[in-house]
């Protein structure tokens, strides 16, 4: 369906403040007129990569789970939102893993030279990457935007924005931080206004 965004949570805790930061999030989208569907990523059954390469020659995943139904998901989606913590200096482990299984993006598109996503839907898809940390430092953005930056390149999105808060540790509850969640639903909107924008010049 057009104007549909795939919202997906790095963190395992609901109602945390990544949550909140999301919903705020897709809150604006749906203001805007998209639909948004999510993925708790921490909460899906998907095993980590197993460098079977099978998907070298095959647009499938031959690891047999929940992979298959998360491509069909990205693969309509014109938007995606991703709203995580950092961990250790990247993003947990389960978002890195859902990201990892999306190797067949990677395949089609640079191996096979046979991308999931036609040329034209890649113009409008865009990604919107929201994440939050508890030390106080620049650098623990770093990571995580290296690997944010790399996923959307490889599913086809074009990295458009990003709302960073560190200092989580003092700050712990994200309401006391009002602009914050005000800008989380404000770049939600301005990123489901461009999607419905663009299709509507389609
Ligand atoms: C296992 C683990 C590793 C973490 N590593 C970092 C880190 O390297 N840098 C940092 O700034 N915060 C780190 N944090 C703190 C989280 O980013 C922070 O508590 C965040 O607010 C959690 O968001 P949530 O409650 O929405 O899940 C870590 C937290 C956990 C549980």
């Amino acid at each position: 369906m057009p104007n549909t965004i795939i919202a997906i949570l790095g963190s395992n805790i609901f109602g945390g403040n990544a949550d909140k930061l999301l919903q705020e999030a897709i809150h604006g989208a749906e203001d805007a007129g998209c639909t948004v569907e999510r993925i708790n990523a921490a909460h899906i059954n998907i095993d980590p990569c197993m460098q079977t390469f099978g998907c070298m020659t095959e647009s499938h995943c031959c690891v047999d789970n929940e992979a298959e139904k998360y491509y069909r998901m990205l693969k309509k989606a014109d938007g995606i939102i991703i709203a995580t913590p950092v961990m250790t200096y990247g993003i947990p482990g389960a978002l890195k893993c859902f990201m990892d299984r999306c190797q067949p993006f990677y395949m089609a598109k640079y191996y096979r030279k046979q991308p999931f996503i036609t040329k034209e839907h890649a113009k409008i898809r865009k990604m919107l990457f929201i994440c939050i940390g508890g030390m106080s430092a620049e650098d623990i953005f770093i990571g995580p935007k290296l690997t944010a930056k790399a996923f959307a390149d490889i599913i086809d999105a074009k990295y458009s924005d990003e709302l960073l808060q560190n200092d989580m540790d003092r700050i712990v509850k994200i309401e006391t931080k009002p602009e914050v969640l005000k800008a989380a639903y404000e770049k939600g909107f301005s990123l489901g206004r461009g999607i419905v924008e663009a299709r509507n010049q389609n």
